[in-house]
């Protein structure tokens, strides 16, 4: 890893401001749905604690749009820490000005303040610099442990990063590591499975991939397109037909470059999208007029298995289908499990994939499962982020 550490630098006794991405899902009570953020980032929490250094955790919650919105305040999450770490965890309503600077002075070393909500503030998404020396004055070390953040280049991703010595967690380390080593030094056969609704958001990373790759697998919605490129009718489908010609050029270029192209040969269709839809299998030259391709079929699925199973590196970004209904859950369940019996070295974009594992039961049997959606997706694509960018260089 190119970036410093918590590990390079002196942290006993000083003010650490740590950007957690505590951007996690609650429950309608309120109540922290799904802690696997939080518990990510509890090796660079911990180790803070036992160097006694002043531990100022700061992270964004949803998108209150730079507006004070009681939904998105963080003392439920301090809550979860708190149970987590096992250790009080204090929490102040604001995180800047008078009543934060109170907080960060009344703490100890080795106590942990977990500051307000900073979208709060409409400055944080601006990265504006006053806002961000406003931050900066709270700590005397910057630490970004924030990897699914990274991607954005806000005031406490990026900013503050100016004013103090910064240098990455322990989780924002693990995840660079991890997907660098698939981008640079993947063991062979690399094989990638893509999916998710739509091609666009996916353009960038298989242009990447594909100078990478020995197979990638096309699933969800976005094969529709690649399907309707190669002359293939796909009914009531949801089709991007603006990216009709870029899907046929992308597969002119994995032809071109000798990349094995797996599209969907079979798919699970239904006249809507709705859990009690009558669904049903057929080959993708037959999807019927009035119909949508909702998810892969059983033999899209075993082709998909076989070539994950022959693999020595696999990256997986994005469903296979509407994962989220139970009628049409099983090609991405099957992915995930095919993951999950394989020997290579497996690698989960967030997001969707994240959630389509953890549906499976299979979570701990994967390499490594990444906390950034849009974040492992832009370092999938190749694209320095810029919360990383900011970091000081070993
Ligand atoms: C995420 O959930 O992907 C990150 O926390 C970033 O959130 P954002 O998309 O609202 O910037």
């Amino acid at each position: 890893m190119p970036k410093k550490t918590v590990k390079d630098i002196d942290v006993a006794g000083k003010r650490v401001l740590v950007r957690v991405d505590f951007n996690v899902p609650l429950d309608r009570e309120g109540k922290v749905a799904d802690d696997t953020r939080i518990v990510a980032a509890l090796p660079t929490i911990k180790y803070l604690v036992d160097e006694k250094a002043r531990v100022i955790l700061m992270s964004h919650l949803g998108r209150p749009k730079g507006k004070v919105d009681e939904r998105y305040r963080m003392a439920p999450v301090a809550e979860r820490l708190k149970q987590l770490l096992d250790a009080p965890v204090r929490y102040v309503d604001d995180c800047t000005g008078e009543k934060a600077q109170r907080a960060v002075e009344a703490l100890a070393g080795g106590e942990v303040l977990l500051l307000e909500n900073v979208r709060f503030y409409p400055e944080e998404e601006k990265n504006e610099e006053k806002f961000a020396r406003r931050l900066a004055e709270l700590g005397d070390i910057y630490v970004n442990d924030a990897f699914g953040a990274a991607h954005r280049a806000h005031a406490s991703t990026e900013g503050v990063a100016e004013f103090l010595p910064a240098v990455a967690g322990f989780l924002m380390e693990k995840e660079i590591s991890m997907l660098s080593r698939v981008l640079t030094a993947p063991a062979k056969p690399f094989v990638a499975i893509i999916g998710g609704a739509k091609v666009s958001d996916k353009i960038a990373v298989i242009d990447n991939l594909l100078q990478k790759v020995d197979a990638l697998l096309i699933g969800g919605g976005m094969a529709n397109t690649f399907l309707k490129a190669e002359g293939i009718e796909v009914g009531k489908s949801l089709l991007e037909a603006d990216k009709v010609d870029m899907a046929g050029g992308l597969v002119q270029k994995a032809r071109a470059r000798g990349v094995e192209l797996l599209l969907p040969v079979d798919v699970v269709v239904a006249p809507a999208a709705s859990p009690d839809a009558q669904s049903k299998v057929v080959p993708v030259g037959e999807i019927p007029e009035e119909f949508m391709a909702l998810d892969i079929g059983p033999q899209t699925v075993q082709n998909f298995a076989a070539r994950i199973k022959d693999a020595a590196t696999v990256v997986w970004n994005g469903p296979m289908g509407v994962f989220e209904m139970e009628p049409f859950a099983g090609g991405t369940v099957a992915v995930a499990r095919a993951l999950a019996e394989s020997n290579a070295v497996t690698v989960i974009g967030g997001g969707d994939s994240a959630a389509a594992v953890k549906k499976a039961g299979v979570a701990d049997k994967i390499t490594h499962i990444s906390t950034g959606g849009g974040a492992s997706l832009e370092f999938l694509e190749g694209k320095e982020l810029p919360g990383v960018a900011a970091l000081q260089d070993k």
